[in-house]
């Protein structure tokens, strides 16, 4: 079988590899698309060196079917379509009150262990969710993704008629727009990029540019004067941190989506005069996937118009080169049968 690997040094290679059977616990995936995500790009850019044992198979956003079932795995079969929420948390303590998605010694599969990048996939039974049998592999390659956003919104507490500003309309920023306008919110994104402003518009949003009007007036004039009830900060840049302040109306959410890695300037006194609450959110829960797989079975979001690209496998390292390049895109998905 074809494996991809990073190799450090923005660069990937192809390999083969032998198909291994599933340990006792595990199964093997034939695996149909994976779906490159911002964090892949860090990867890529050797942002994440310290943390990636390379050379590694990488890649978290996945798709694909059950191909053989290891010892003590009652629960798949083999043709069931499967998706992998990529949270290894084994070594979870009761200091960490249950919530096993952000654990202290939580292990991304993908980043910090093998990932999803390669032809077959041997994965521990109980990070998979199970699909319905029509559901469309493609799209299902965006349920990682999505249940970022379900999670968020989920964190937000948002409710319908209430008005979300999403700050940042990349793959994240869309889909949480997406999951916002599906609770009955009004939404409004404010991205720069000229062609994800364009993407935005396409779907149907209301979508603004900040550098070329004035964001805050903006959701006043379509609030009678009350700004946001809940802000997404999902661009992860500090004008979105200056203005997210701003936009938030009275007892305004603000849910940090966007990964600062470093301290930023933020000003506090706004939390104090407006009540402002700000609400952390990172990864999923098994309810977030859930939620997300019955999103994608429907099929009545514009999920389609997120993918962007489909490319073979083995293409994977003019895939990384050509989103350096142009990084407007949505998502792109590698075919792992190619
Ligand atoms: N919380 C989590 O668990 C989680 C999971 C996945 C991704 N993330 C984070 O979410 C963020 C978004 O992810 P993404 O893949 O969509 O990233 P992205 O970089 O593709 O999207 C960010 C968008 O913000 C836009 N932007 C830049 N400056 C702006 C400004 N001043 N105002 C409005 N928009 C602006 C960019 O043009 C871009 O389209 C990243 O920080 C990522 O690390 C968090
Ligand atoms: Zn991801």
């Amino acid at each position: 079988m074809k494996a991809t690997q990073y190799q450090g040094n923005k660069t990937f290679s192809v390999i083969e590899k032998e198909i291994t059977p599933p340990a006792k616990g595990e199964v093997r995936i034939k695996v149909a698309y994976v779906g490159v995500c911002g964090t892949d790009v860090h990867i890529y850019h050797g942002m994440m060196d310290k943390r990636v044992n390379f050379p590694e198979t990488i890649g978290h956003e996945m798709s694909g079917v059950v191909d053989a079932i290891g010892e003590g795995v009652t629960n798949y079969s083999e043709g069931d379509k499967v998706v992998v929420r990529p949270l290894d948390d084994r070594l979870v303590k009761d200091s960490d009150k249950g919530y096993n998605h952000i654990c202290e010694n939580l292990k991304f599969i993908g980043i910090d262990s093998e990932g999803a990048m390669q032809q077959y996939w041997n994965v521990p039974a109980f990070v998979l969710h199970k699909l319905k049998p029509e559901t469309d592999l493609k799209l299902a390659a965006l349920i990682e993704p999505l249940s970022v956003a379900t999670h968020d919104v989920r964190r937000s507490g948002l409710t319908k008629g209430e008005t979300a500003v999403v700050l940042g309309g990349g793959p994240i920023g869309m889909l949480v727009a997406m999951v916002a306008k599906q609770v009955g919110a009004q939404v409004i994104i404010s991205e720069v990029n000229p062609t994800r402003i364009q993407k935005a518009k396409t779907l149907g949003f209301d979508v603004i540019n900040p550098i070329e009007e004035d964001l805050v007036k903006y959701v006043k004039s379509k609030t009678d004067n009350k700004a946001a009830d809940v802000v997404f900060e999902v661009a992860g840049v500090q004008p979105a941190l200056d203005v997210m302040c701003e936009v938030a109306g009275i007892r305004g959410r603000i849910v940090m989506v966007a990964i600062h890695g470093e301290k930023k300037p933020v000003d506090l006194f706004k939390f104090f005069w407006k009540e402002l609450s700000l609400i952390g959110a990172r990864v999923y829960e098994k309810e977030d996937y859930e939620q997300s797989i019955e999103l994608i079975t429907a099929n009545e979001l514009p999920f389609e118009e997120m993918i962007t690209d489909i490319q073979p496998l083995s293409n994977i390292q003019e895939v990384f080169e050509s989103i350096d390049k142009n990084p407007s895109g949505m998502k792109v998905l590698m075919d792992c049968s190619l």
